[in-house]
């Protein structure tokens, strides 16, 4: 398949884009920063040297693809905005496509944080109730679902919950943390995260980019439902030296942090039946469990870098 993907270089877009290449699709990359396109392109990618904030930069490339993957998020005040813009830019991409008759798909990255705390086990049908840090996000996902038009044009949405793997995200600056002696949990740590290895999420883009049967919304989790206690617990414990562990009252937090500590605090118990359905079968099953593994991937991680 010929894939326009956005976000290449993040933590999220990077893993997908292996994922996708590994397979032997045609990439077509957004990438903002001149130099990195030009390492993109040594992996054989096609680097698209543009801006999500810039429709014109992208919007005839990723009119020409099979599938549409958007993984990018600007972390700014207006990051909201840009990926109103960036989906619009692309739903119409998409649009055009299906109404010459050419199939299109178009996955839209948003976060299990949309579920807020969950009740019992959240499904992909379960309702909303997003941490107000992503309370943006489901109209987005909404505007995605709503542009399905059948398999001329597919609209999936992926969930995914907190990425661990690699150098990047919370997870590794939890162990990065660690290592150097304080590390610091929002609320008692009883709460539960929903996590997903990068690896694991990246295949599952891959499924619900080239499966014609996929579309709507699709959870990533390992399906661990570990509280935050026990993986902060294995990540002190193969620490050199025993870190100290510091909880911090939600409202401290929150002062520091704003609306990202609510999101830390955050009680989710997560299921992904229709991920599953496709055949996706994480192989990383928690983060606790994988610590020695995960210090091992941050090495070699830092040390490529
Ligand atoms: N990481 C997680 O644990 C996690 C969990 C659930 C959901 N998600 C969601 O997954 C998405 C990606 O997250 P991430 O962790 O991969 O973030 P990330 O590592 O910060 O990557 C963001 C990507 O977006 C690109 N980008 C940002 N602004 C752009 C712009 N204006 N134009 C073009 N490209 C732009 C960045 O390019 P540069 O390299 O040029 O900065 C980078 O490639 C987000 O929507 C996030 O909410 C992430």
């Amino acid at each position: 398949m010929r894939i326009f993907l956005t976000g290449a270089t993040g933590y999220v877009g990077s893993a997908v884009l292996q994922s996708l290449v590994r397979a032997g699709h045609e990439v077509s990359a957004l990438i903002r920063n001149p130099r990195e396109a030009a390492h993109a392109s040594l992996f054989g990618t096609s680097p698209v040297v543009g801006d999500l904030s810039e429709p014109q930069t992208y919007a005839a490339v990723a009119e020409t693809c099979d599938a549409i993957v958007h993984t990018a998020f600007e972390a700014s005040k207006r990051g909201p905005q840009v990926d109103r813009q960036a989906i619009d830019a692309v739903l119409a991409a998409a649009a055009r496509r299906a109404d010459r008759g050419q199939r299109a798909v178009v996955v839209y990255t948003s976060s299990l944080w949309v579920l807020g705390n969950t009740s019992g086990r959240a499904a992909e049908d379960a309702a909303l109730r997003p941490t107000p840090l992503v309370g943006w996000r489901p109209e987005l996902e909404r505007l995605v679902l709503d542009a399905d038009r059948g398999p001329l044009l597919r609209a999936v949405v992926v969930r995914p919950g907190i990425v661990y793997g690699g150098s990047r995200g919370i997870v590794a600056d939890l162990l990065k943390t660690a290592a150097n002696g304080l590390v610091r949990v929002v609320g008692d740590g009883r709460n539960h995260w929903a996590c997903v290895h990068d690896k694991d999420l990246a295949d599952l883009y891959l499924r619900v980019t080239t499966n014609p049967d996929a579309s709507g919304v699709y959870h990533a989790t390992d399906e661990a439902d570990e509280r935050v206690a026990d993986i902060v617990e294995s990540v002190a414990r193969h620490a050199k030296g025993l870190p100290d562990i510091r909880h911090v009252p939600i409202e401290e937090a929150r002062a520091k942090m704003g609306p990202y500590a609510e999101a830390l605090a955050l009680n989710q118990i997560v299921r992904c039946p229709r991920a599953r359905a496709l055949g996706w079968v994480p192989t990383s099953h928690s983060v606790a469990g994988s610590v020695a593994r995960l210090l091992e991937e941050l090495r070699a991680k830092s040390e490529a870098v």
